[in-house]
């Protein structure tokens, strides 16, 4: 029996408990019957989350643009690969066959091999939603450069931080950005952050607003002309199945961003057997994830997972407001798109806008939706299931992370029967745990948890780049032998799991996964500021948003409080990104402490999110009058 393609609950229920008995047997049918390999494992899986270390398909050899291009070439070459629709819907879209995009990522693979890039380099992908982003990622694997793509939202600020980090020696980039009605200064951003960063030795630069750029000689250069003039065959790299394939950062609750490494065999086995089945793609599908390639989403499902499976995957630049709220459904109907796959905080922004906007579209090619990112509230998911799946498109609601690689907390559609606000069962080969606070695992149903997995899965994360240590800290030291999520997670009567949200101190904004402490950081800096510290609380569309209580060096400041908000805010901007910004600042007198000097985040929570009846103890704090005068004061 192939376990690749699920189409019924019982066929599921068997390939999972198959996946869990013997999981060495069940990921080695699945490795090889539906991937090209050069060599093969010596052994499938090798594993000990003490220190941590995981390795699948050690011994084997390949190239994961082989699997995503060339095997396909023969029955699919010309076969769209990558439809890509422009921000400016005037403008044509553009379709790229299986046999093209083989020529433009060797032309592209050459280019880089001519400008020194090798084996094992990094390079810095910093890049709008343009078919050079996709290209660019996988001519850096067909040579075996590890890419490190920077959401080209980030500030100059941001990006020197990931370039530096793992000491890219290339940039690759473009003049400028559209983003709906305005245009951004991309190459500038680069420039500025390059001023910071001595190891990048070159930069490639992309067409795509023909702004007038400042080209430093000798470092920067023109992409399209070094592509005219390339090859348009290259023999791809032989890596190994351990081999890093990318680096991709994500916050933290503390300190710089982590730059999660993903290695090559285990993750493209994974995202391309997840994106099989979560989406029940079948060969002339088309299938949209309105994702930016900027996140692990668009890593996983826009690039390798569809490309593995020969399927034809859409690439948006712009907007779902732009020109108007009707974009994301007419693009549905000029594509006939099949599967469609977005973010709760796009559902919640169109909700807000009516059905107008829809009706105007035709939707009905429309088979599977997903949803990814953050909970998705119960009224998000109906007008969803109502207004854009007719009631006759299952709601696939995708819980994963950066570091998990792939989807790991799903339904399979037309397998799974749905529950709104439940991400449902965990894919075949994923263990997950719950755990209460004395570090055991709750058994049974009906039960609520912290969200762990107590079995490696193929697309983990290896370690985060230069800080193994961190690794170890961060996701297997909080409970014994498990990978531990940062979700609290409950398991209902029949076993459907339901994300809860963080328990630590990160906060989902709009879906962008932030650190509380990059952007305390920021605006710490800001001199009439003495300490800050922020925390999240609901917002109708953005899911949740930015609170901040910031104290003031000396509390008679003369400046205005409206002027030093902008300028915190505009700190923000630069250091962190505008995603960063925050909603409300509140100037307090003094933050709650614990006796050991911890602010207690908890109550600072509560008031944001006005909701006060029930403080908890507030008697061990250092400052208890404090919580008092904030909460007069609340915004
Ligand atoms: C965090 C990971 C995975 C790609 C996008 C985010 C939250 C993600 C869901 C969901 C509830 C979700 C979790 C997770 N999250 N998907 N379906 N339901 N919460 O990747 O930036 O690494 O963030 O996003 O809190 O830990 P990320």
């Amino acid at each position: 029996m192939s376990n690749y393609h699920i189409k019924h609950l019982e066929e599921y229920y068997q390939v999972y408990r198959k996946s869990i008995r013997n999981p060495e047997v069940f990921w080695e049918e699945i490795a090889e019957e539906h991937f090209l390999w050069r060599k093969r494992w010596d052994k499938v899986l090798s594993w000990d989350f003490s220190k941590p270390e995981v390795k699948w398909f050690e011994g084997a050899q390949l190239n994961i643009t082989e699997n995503c291009i060339d095997r396909h070439l023969a029955t699919r070459g010309d076969k769209t690969a990558i439809i890509f629709e422009p921000n400016d819907p005037k403008e044509a879209s553009q379709h790229i066959t299986y046999g093209q995009l083989y020529e433009k990522v060797n032309q592209f693979a050459n280019v880089l091999k001519s400008k020194g890039v090798r084996k094992g380099d990094r390079v810095c992908i910093y890049l709008p939603m343009i078919p050079e982003l996709a290209i660019s990622v996988l001519a850096c694997a067909r040579i075996g450069a590890i890419h490190s793509v920077v959401f080209a939202g980030f500030s100059s600020t941001a990006l020197a931080t990931r370039i530096n980090d793992c000491d890219c020696k290339m940039v690759i980039t473009s003049d400028g950005s559209y983003r709906g009605s305005k245009t951004i200064d991309l190459k500038g951003i680069v420039d500025e952050a390059l001023n910071d960063c001595p190891g990048v030795e070159s930069v490639l630069v992309a067409k795509r607003i023909n702004s007038d750029i400042n080209m430093k000689d000798g470092r920067d250069y023109w992409l399209q002309p070094l592509l005219d003039a390339a090859s348009k065959e290259l023999k791809a790299e032989v890596m190994n199945a351990e081999d890093p394939l990318f680096i991709l950062y994500t916050s933290g609750s503390t300190g710089k961003p982590k730059g999660m490494v993903h290695s090559t065999a285990g993750y493209m086995v994974y995202t391309a057997y997840t994106f099989k089945n979560v989406f029940q793609y079948r060969e002339e599908d088309v299938y949209w994830c309105t994702a930016d390639i900027g996140w692990i989403t668009g890593h996983s499902y826009i690039v390798y997972g569809p490309l593995a499976n020969g399927a034809t995957t859409v690439m948006f630049e712009g907007v779902p407001s732009y020109p108007d709220f009707s974009r994301f459904w007419q693009i549905v109907e000029k594509h006939k798109v099949n599967q469609f796959y977005t973010a709760p905080t796009a559902i919640r922004a169109l909700a807000k806008e009516g059905v107008g906007h829809i009706e105007k579209s035709d939707l009905s090619s429309l088979k599977v939706l997903g949803t990814v990112g953050e909970p998705i509230n119960e009224e998000a998911w109906h007008w969803y299931d109502d207004n854009i799946g007719k009631k006759k498109s299952p709601i696939v609601d995708t819980w994963w992370q950066t570091e998990t690689g792939g989807i790991m907390i799903s339904p399979i559609p037309f397998a799974t029967p749905t529950k709104p606000t439940y991400a449902t069962l965990p894919f075949p080969g994923i263990q997950p745990a719950l755990m209460d606070e004395n570090g055991n695992e709750i058994n049974g149903n009906s039960v609520e948890g912290r969200l762990c997995v107590k079995f490696p899965w193929p697309s983990m994360a290896r370690t985060i780049w230069g800080n193994h240590q961190r690794y170890k800290d961060t996701y297997f030291s909080a409970f014994e032998n498990k990978y531990f999520t940062g979700d609290g997670a409950l398991r209902d009567e029949v076993g459907y799991y339901r994300i809860t949200g963080r328990v630590d101190d990160v906060i989902i904004v709009s879906g962008h996964n932030l650190g509380t402490a990059p952007i305390e950081d920021a605006i710490n800096e800001h001199p009439a500021v003495a300490e800050s510290a922020i925390v999240g609380f609901p917002h109708d569309i953005k899911g949740n948003a930015l609170y901040g209580y910031v104290i003031l060096r000396e509390t008679g400041e003369s400046r205005k409080h409206e002027n030093l908000r902008k300028e915190i805010n505009q700190i923000i901007t630069e250091q962190v990104g505008p995603i960063a910004k925050l909603d409300k600042i509140q100037f307090v007198p003094g933050l709650p402490k614990t006796r050991s000097g911890k602010i207690m985040r908890r109550i600072l929570r509560k008031i944001a999110s006005k909701d006060t009846s029930n403080l908890g103890d507030t008697s061990t704090l250092l400052n208890p009058e404090v919580v008092q005068e904030i909460m007069d004061k609340a915004l």
